[in-house]
């Protein structure tokens, strides 16, 4: 890993850009990403647990202990989506026209109980139900297969931690596809695996809040194995050479600050290679190892690694400054720049789409598609930050196409507001604004320049 390393941070300084100089201007954007672009589309996105309400998993029984999510909020109802996917489908439609929706099948649902190939036809039918409607809008369903829940069933026999439950998950895909291949071709696997394994594994705030090195570096393998697995056995079912799956990959750098000062750029550089290269480099090149003296090491070879995308998809939303602190211990702090305070968003990261296209470059090597599956950002106030951000962000993507790289949609995350995880509903994600008492749907006023550039992308033939 180690020369990877090295190579690629070398090659991928900070960037800062004049804003003030640069003109954003959506038709432009718009006719850049459409004259450069092998294809395109423009989506939205959403994952079962944030929106539909009414979830049993792993993370409804979380909720229920007190002091887990912020302010004790519980996904409860979340957005309704359950029961009003036609109301919002026909939202994405007559005012977003956006031309596809990735979504997340809720694996409890489908699979309520610990019985091998057992079905809940209801809820199978539910689906079949979302995907026709979205169909029949002319919006293309993109299909997450893991977001973050697992059936509480599987987390009590303590799921990812053990090799042997993989099988579980690999039946669910295979009867999801096998069930719904035929009308949707998008298929992402799982989404943001390394925030799975470092928020539940390492920090313990997401369930089931362990905090074990080696035990998170297991539970990244396990899922890393029942990716490939899944992958190549779907790849050989009916339907199988024409979809197109992927695996979504979270990516934020860590900036060095100064650049060249041995202590942040050693710090940054073992974080980035953890964090962002580790599972980059295993679908480069088969190979996952990484050793943290003491706490945990992986060592893993397999060579259907390598092949196992017919798409990378990207999540970005910002990057983090590891700063030289000489007179404390640990002599560095992580941080952002004084300069991005300015535009931070309500997460409390800064609106840094410089590090977008950087991301975008890096992904760009990955030797398959690209494909945005999650850009967005928390702004309750919704005066400036959503506005700044979607205008610098799509300006950020249109110049990453023009420069090659193979880019062939982007998801805006979110549709709606939704549960936020352990931050639970304060933080506002949603091109729409939801009233939480009412269910209402309101466009928000951050959210105009991405219809607008739909639109002028929707315009040019
Ligand atoms: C996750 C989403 C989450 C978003 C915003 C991503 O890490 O995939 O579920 O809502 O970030 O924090």
């Amino acid at each position: 890993m180690t020369l990877t390393l090295i190579a690629s941070t070398l090659s991928d300084p900070e960037l800062r850009w004049d804003w003030k100089n640069i003109k954003i201007d959506a038709r432009e954007i718009a006719t850049t990403i459409k004259r450069n672009a092998k294809s395109f589309f423009f989506g939205t996105a959403t994952a079962a647990h944030q929106v539909e309400g009414g979830n049993q998993n792993q993370w409804t029984d979380w909720e229920n202990i007190p002091g887990k999510i912020r302010n004790g909020d519980k996904s409860g109802k979340a957005c309704e989506h359950y029961t009003r996917f036609k109301q919002d489908i026909a939202l994405m439609k007559s005012e977003l026209d956006v031309k596809y929706y990735r979504f997340s099948i809720e694996w409890s649902r489908i699979q309520p109980r610990a019985e091998r190939r057992v079905w809940n036809r209801t809820e199978v039918l539910h689906y079949h139900n979302v995907i026709d409607e979205l169909l029949r809008q002319g919006i293309t369903p993109m299909i997450t297969l893991h977001h973050f829940t697992n059936p509480s069933w599987f987390q009590s026999m303590n799921s990812w931690e053990h090799t042997e439950n993989v099988v579980w998950f690999e039946e669910f895909a295979e009867f999801v596809f096998r069930e719904y291949s035929g009308k949707v071709k998008y298929f992402c696997t799982f989404n943001e695996v390394m925030m799975y394994v470092n928020i539940g594994y390492l920090e313990g705030r997401f369930p089931p809040g362990k905090t074990n090195t080696q035990l998170a570096l297991d539970v990244l393998l396990n899922m890393m194995i029942a990716h490939t697995r899944v992958y190549r056995s779907l790849k050989t079912m009916p339907n199988g050479k024409e979809a197109q799956i992927g695996f979504v990959k979270e990516y934020g750098q860590m900036d060095p600050e100064p650049a060249n000062h041995w202590v942040t750029s050693t710090f940054a550089k073992f974080m980035n290679g953890y964090s962002n290269e580790l599972i980059l480099e295993y679908f480069m090149t088969g190979k996952m190892q990484i050793s943290i003296p003491i706490l945990g090491e992986l060592n893993y070879t397999n060579p259907l690694g390598r092949k196992s995308n017919d798409f990378i998809g990207l999540n970005y939303y910002s990057h983090t400054n590891v700063f030289w602190n000489s007179s404390v211990f640990p002599p560095f702090w992580i941080g952002h720049r004084p300069e991005e305070r300015e535009l931070l968003t309500d997460m409390g990261y800064p609106v840094y789409a410089e590090g977008f296209y950087r991301a975008l470059k890096r992904f760009g090597r990955m030797g398959v598609p690209v494909i945005v599956t999650e850009n967005g950002c928390a702004d309750d106030k919704d005066v400036l930050i959503r506005d700044t951000y979607i205008r610098r962000y799509t300006y950020a993507l249109g110049k990453a196409i023009s420069e090659g790289v193979d880019v062939r949609g982007y998801m805006f995350w979110s549709f709606l507001d939704n549960f936020e995880w352990a931050d639970g509903f304060q933080m506002r994600f949603g091109l729409y604004q939801v009233n939480y008492t009412t269910q209402e749907r309101k466009l928000r006023r951050g959210a105009r320049f991405y219809v607008e550039l739909v639109k002028e992308f929707n315009r040019i033939n």
